[in-house]
């Protein structure tokens, strides 16, 4: 199940715009510091960047890191053209860019080890949590911000795979699909649930919690955006995990899917948590 593939990356983008809670992010930006730094944990292809000009950071620093070298390679090329296109007086630096005051860059490696080279005021990790043990996930998210620094996880997965309309093999196809991804190391069907414990348990405070669910549903047949390949790729990881020894239905299963894909009957609702914590002293 690959995820690092950047026309999936940019389908899901609308989705995960739509299903982000306001409320979390609302609370997020009330407790950012002027001018903040920025760290990001699986960056992939650097959307946080327009998101947090949107959101009217014009300076400080953003630093994103992802596993991928074509995915970085990606959002250094793309990112500052993106934002030139929508309207912003961007420039290009060589990994990366800037926007007036606001300086970003995006960088290969492994997150977990390279976020703790500072001490950023805000380290985020959307989409992530999921793909990583958490509880040493959470120790190096929290190691690299400030005392009293924030760490924000948004669309945190959490255990709810439906495609509508229903199919008789539908509970069997969730239940293998999901034990297969709980059976690769570090991965958590359920971390936006176990991520509550995770923070509960810490020093700090857990200032917003909030969860929702990514709904795609077609109009008149059609699909918002990208969304239609987002759906094919998750068909694809469901297919990619659930075999026909596990569940003999899986092919029909599957088929009936993409039909309904292809005549635009298909719809998709997937279960996240966003946090945000705010670290203790330490
Ligand atoms: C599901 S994607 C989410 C990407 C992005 N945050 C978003 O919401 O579109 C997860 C990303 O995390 C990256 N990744 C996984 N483990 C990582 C690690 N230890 N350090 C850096 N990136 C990692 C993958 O390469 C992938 O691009």
């Amino acid at each position: 199940m690959k995820h690092a593939r950047i026309r999936y990356l940019e389908s899901k983008h609308s989705v995960d715009k739509r299903s982000r809670s306001r409320r979390v992010s609302d609370r997020l930006f009330e407790a950012l510091p002027e001018a903040p730094t920025v760290g990001e944990a699986g960056a992939g292809t650097g959307t946080t960047v327009p998101w947090l000009l949107e959101r009217g950071v014009t300076a400080g620093s953003y630093r994103g890191i992802d596993l991928s070298p074509t995915v970085v390679a990606h959002a250094q090329s793309t990112q500052p053209a993106i934002l030139r296109h929508r309207g912003y007086d961007a420039v290009d630096h060589e990994t990366g860019g800037a926007v007036e005051a606001f300086q970003f860059e995006f960088e290969v490696g492994d997150a977990l080890q390279l976020l703790n080279d500072q001490a950023y005021d805000i380290v985020i990790a959307q989409q992530f949590m999921d793909l990583v043990s958490l509880e040493p996930a959470v120790d190096s998210l929290t190691a690299a911000v400030k005392d009293g620094g924030l760490v924000y996880c948004p669309l945190t997965f959490d255990g709810v795979t439906l495609f509508q309309p229903d199919h008789p093999a539908d509970d069997e196809v969730q239940r293998a699909y999901h034990e297969a991804i709980d059976s690769s190391a570090d991965r958590d069907v359920r971390a936006g649930r176990h991520l509550i414990d995770e923070f509960g348990g810490r020093a700090g405070s857990l200032l917003a919690v909030d969860a929702s669910d990514a709904v795609v549903h077609p109009q008149n047949g059609e699909y918002p955006d990208d969304e239609r390949y987002f759906l094919h790729c998750l068909l694809e990881f469901v297919e990619e995990s659930v075999s026909a020894e596990t569940v003999p239905e899986v092919k029909d299963w599957l088929s009936t899917r993409r039909d309904q894909l292809a005549d635009g009957r298909l719809s998709y609702v997937g279960h996240r948590y966003d946090f945000l914590y705010r670290t203790g002293v330490k």
